[in-house]
């Protein structure tokens, strides 16, 4: 069994699927109304946070994902006490911080890349940190070298070992001057993580600035912290001696939002998305509406619908925060092959994003990929040597075929194009969509959506 297929059991096993593979009746339109909770992206960095404090946190608005349990394992091998007195809540008590067993750590990690980020807050609390070889989505090599080199730069030391690697700091973290070669999410947590309680100063340049980062810096400053987010994506964080817990609310998860955004489009549906907002999403409305799309935002979310009419075709650039965001443009590709037209997608931030378009030409969609990228004149965002492009010429009608989900955003467009499709599909590997899309099964009920869960493979 190849290890995609054993993360996706496993993960479908942590939020109890039922089953591993599912088959879709499409052609349906979705049509009603689904909530979204907090960001998986944002979630899994506030329970490591609050490894930080002397005293417990809370955490409201979490998802029922298997992203979470594996965080929520890895922090209670690490002696932290959890429990989740309702539904969405998390009370997180580091007043025990242990050592945990490399193999425990190990057998909990597998599938995610959170485990680098506990590095700051173990030196902190322990002098000391293991971190296993890292997994999550295969889309690009994805090496952490930006994160070690930060590390280092606070007065850490790393010893790399076969499985993971070793980090201590006898004399404790101390604030530093650190510039990244590039805004990586990641590596901005990890600064953040570990220069709060550092001795000093930390300027960290060309940081990322997503909604996600800004609200835990606003997680960290209600834990006591120092932190400017100053123009230029520079952020500045006067370390403290110590933080308390943290009572919160998780931002809502904007790539689970956009994904049913551009479901409602594939499906010829109309989706209120519960819990969605603006401000997170305005580049993404704006693609929305250049194809077409119609949206309206409401008191408590954002309506999206098809226009009844044809769609049309757009150039996308993927790029950080404030552009069009990477995870959004796999669900988005599915709609672009019902445009009347040529479509260019430019992936910039990942080097092999692009597996998922297999699966899609093979259901019938017309999509070429450029793996060195395209050079295009009305570039907006700076060519990079890693990008590729995505040619998708439509409208192609989509027939129902089997397909294996490759990775989570992957998956979820395969979801919306087995749905769009006329005929039947059989999708595997679905565990790997609950890794973060909360309750997904349900959700596609409430929408209408035909299909059933085949038990899970041998
Ligand atoms: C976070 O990944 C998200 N994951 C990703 O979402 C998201 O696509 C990404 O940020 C960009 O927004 C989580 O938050 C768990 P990066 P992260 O560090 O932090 C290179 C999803 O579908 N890089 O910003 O891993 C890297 O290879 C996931 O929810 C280095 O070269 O992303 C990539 O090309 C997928 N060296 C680029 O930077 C490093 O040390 C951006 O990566 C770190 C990163």
């Amino acid at each position: 069994m190849n290890s995609l297929t054993k993360d996706s059991l496993m993960s479908a096993a942590r939020v109890g699927l039922g089953g591993d593979t599912l088959r879709i009746h499409g052609g349906k339109p979705l049509t009603g109304r689904i909530e979204v909770r907090g960001a998986k992206n944002l979630v899994t960095k506030a329970m490591v946070a609050a490894l930080l404090g002397d005293s417990p946190s809370t955490l409201k608005g979490v998802p029922e994902i298997s992203d979470v349990h594996v965080v929520r394992g890895l922090l209670e091998a690490h002696g932290v006490v959890i429990d989740s007195p309702e539904p969405g809540v998390l009370t997180l008590d580091p007043s025990n911080v242990v050592s945990a067993h490399f193999a425990e750590i190990n057998a909990h990690a597998g599938s995610s890349r959170i485990p680098i980020l506990f590095c700051g807050p173990l030196l902190h609390q322990l002098g000391e940190a293991f971190i296993p070889d890292l997994g999550g989505c295969k889309i690009g090599d994805r090496p952490i070298d930006f994160h070690l080199d930060a590390l280092r730069a606070l007065g850490a030391n790393v010893k790399k070992l076969d499985d993971g690697i070793h980090l201590t700091a006898p004399d404790g973290l101390t604030g530093a001057h650190i510039e990244l070669p590039f805004p990586s999410v990641g590596a901005t947590e990890q600064v953040l993580l570990s220069a709060v309680r550092a001795r000093g100063t930390t300027e960290l340049k060309n940081a990322a600035i997503e909604p996600e980062i800004m609200d835990l810096i606003a997680i960290l400053q209600k834990m006591g912290a120092i932190i400017s987010v100053e123009p230029n994506r520079v952020i500045v964080i006067e370390g403290v001696e110590k933080l308390r817990g943290y009572l919160h609310t998780a931002i809502f998860d904007r790539n689970e939002a956009a994904s049913w955004a551009a479901a409602a489009l594939a499906t010829r549906g109309d989706i209120t998305v519960g819990g969605a907002e603006q401000q997170e999403l305005m580049t993404f409305l704006n693609v929305y509406r250049k194809v077409g799309g119609e949206f309206e935002v409401l008191e408590d979310g954002i309506r999206f619908w098809h226009p009844g009419c044809a769609l049309k075709p757009v150039q996308v650039e993927t790029d950080v925060h404030p552009g069009f965001m990477t995870d959004w443009q796999q669900p988005m590709v599915v709609a672009l092959t019902q445009a009347d037209g040529v479509s260019v997608v430019h992936e910039t931030v990942y080097e092999n994003r692009f597996g998922f378009t297999e699966a899609l030409n093979e259901m019938g969609a017309d999509i070429v990929v450029h793996k060195d990228g395209i050079a295009s004149i009305t570039r907006r965002v700076p060519r990079r040597k890693l990008e590729q492009a995505a040619v998708i010429t439509g409208p192609t009608p989509l027939h129902g075929a089997d397909v294996r989900v490759p990775d989570l955003r992957g998956g979820f467009s395969h979801l919306i194009a087995a749905l769009a499709a006329s005929g039947t599909s059989t999708i595997s590997n679905v565990g790997i969509i609950a890794r973060g899309y909360e309750l997904f099964l349900d959700k596609l009920q409430q929408l209408g959506a035909e299909f059933e869960v085949v038990a899970t493979e041998a």
